[in-house]
């Protein structure tokens, strides 16, 4: 069996706790040969820690890896803002990269790292482990058996209540609660949007126990043709945070923690024939009624396998067979550079949008319509839009095309909703 020579840079929670920690169980597959951080007592703890070989190089400066030349792979668990350019250097040196979410802070530098994987012919890989979660393959499974029918909504919320005070709720080091935590229920949502374009996004953000200013709530809303509604909460503030996910679809719905789901459904053809009434309709004895059936729901549900308890570990086992494959045998991604490029897409644009309102501008490039009267033309820099602000000044912000128009599903936005002239 073939193993692959790695080094790690960062000896953090991650590079040590998640990384070594894992990869120090799968000796057969996997050989340290040195490892990186600026900071000795982290290179000492986890030498201890995790009974690193006597072989195993510590080095404060990560340039000295690189001297390796028979290297497999680097892992780069360094802090976030350092992802791109690390990440970078690593390519550019010549070594297959596996770098840790969040991947970049812009769309602009995962091109720039897929053209260089491209240009070096190496291996760039993202640690996007949530892929592989039970509970996702759980619920995926779920989702495409069709029990649940047409798929309306999907909510997933990674919140729970917390105060932080460390550099990950610094936005200049790409941090904040959407780029911490945000790419494990992002890369998943994506997955259950099945989209390749930019979805519509709006994002609100707020900060509001975090020392470095960073969100630590973040409310999600993602939507594209054709397919449900993505809603993606990402907080710090919610301490009754009852579920991860909750799907509705129009068979039934699901919810599901990381160690349970529960979800029921009915079979169209077994459920009672209903008929569209245009009139009122009554109880038996002739009262008004309210539309009310039994329907014969069918409840299923799954709990985690006790050998998967160890959620981290189950993931970056699972992971890192994924990559195994992929160094050793060429074999595809599964998660793929161009998948967390649009992740990080999503990203930028909430934090355009947080951007344009802090800084009291419209988070959207709309119709003046949409926003009319409620904001003051001052603030709008386009001359167009305040020209059109302006004369919509005072009135109500919609009027509707009319009625009939409005409620056709091929109504588009733009004739369902006039700009009253
Ligand atoms: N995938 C996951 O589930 C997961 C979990 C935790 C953290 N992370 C990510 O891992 C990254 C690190 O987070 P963490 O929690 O380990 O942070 P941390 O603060 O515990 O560790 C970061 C480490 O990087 C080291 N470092 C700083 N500059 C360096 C340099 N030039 N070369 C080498 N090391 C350097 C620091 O000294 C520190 O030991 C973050 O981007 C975070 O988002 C991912």
């Amino acid at each position: 069996m073939k193993q692959i020579k790695y080094a790690i840079i960062g000896q953090g929670r991650s590079g040590a706790d998640i990384h070594a920690k894992y990869l120090t169980t799968d000796k057969d597959r996997f050989k340290m040969i040195a490892v990186a951080d600026p900071l000795q007592e982290r290179l000492n703890h986890a030498k201890k820690t995790y009974n690193y070989d006597d072989s195993v190089m510590l080095y404060t400066d990560y340039h000295d890896i690189f001297k390796h030349k028979d290297l497999d792979l680097i892992i780069n668990a360094s802090m976030s803002h350092q992802h791109y350019p690390i990440g970078m250097e690593i390519l550019q040196n010549g070594f297959n990269v596996l770098i840790e979410k969040p991947l970049a802070n812009k769309v602009q530098e995962v091109d720039n790292l897929i053209a260089a994987a491209k240009k070096t012919g190496k291996v760039f890989a993202v640690f996007q482990q949530s892929r592989f979660a039970p509970y996702y393959i759980q619920i995926k499974k779920v989702i495409d058996s069709g029990v649940l029918g047409r798929i309306i909504k999907i909510t997933i919320a990674f919140s729970g209540f917390s105060r932080r005070w460390d550099w990950q709720t610094i936005d200049a080091l790409n941090a904040g609660g959407l780029r911490n935590t945000g790419p494990h229920p992002l890369d998943q949502a994506l997955r259950f949007l099945d989209y390749e374009g930019m979805p519509e996004v709006v994002c609100h953000m707020d900060c509001a126990n975090a020392l470095g200013g960073g969100d630590d709530f973040c409310q999600l809303i993602m939507k594209a043709p054709g397919r449900p509604v993505l809603e993606v909460e990402v907080s710090s503030c919610n301490p009754y945070s009852p579920f991860l996910y909750l799907v509705q679809g129009s068979c039934g719905g699901l919810k599901a923690t990381t160690n349970r789901a529960d979800w029921k459904y009915f079979i169209p053809s077994e459920a009672p024939v209903i008929t569209l009434s245009e009139k009122p309709i009554a109880r038996d004895d002739g009262g008004p009624a309210y539309c009310g059936e039994q329907l014969p729901w069918k409840e299923e549900s799954w709990d985690l396998p006790p050998e998967h308890a160890d959620l981290f570990i189950t993931i970056s086992s699972r992971f890192y067979s994924m990559l195994y494959n992929t160094l050793t045998e060429g074999m595809p991604l599964e998660v793929t550079p161009e998948q967390v490029r649009q992740q990080i897409a999503v990203t930028e644009e909430c934090h355009r949008q947080h951007k344009a309102r802090v800084a009291g501008k419209p988070a959207f490039f709309v119709l003046p319509a949409v926003y009319g009267n409620k904001i003051a033309a001052g603030r709008i820099k386009s001359a167009k839009v305040k020209k059109a602000v302006k004369k919509n000044s005072g009135k109500p912000v919609f009027k509707k095309a009319d009625k009939k128009n409005s409620q056709t599903k091929k109504a588009s936005k733009k004739s369902r909703y006039k700009v009253r002239k």
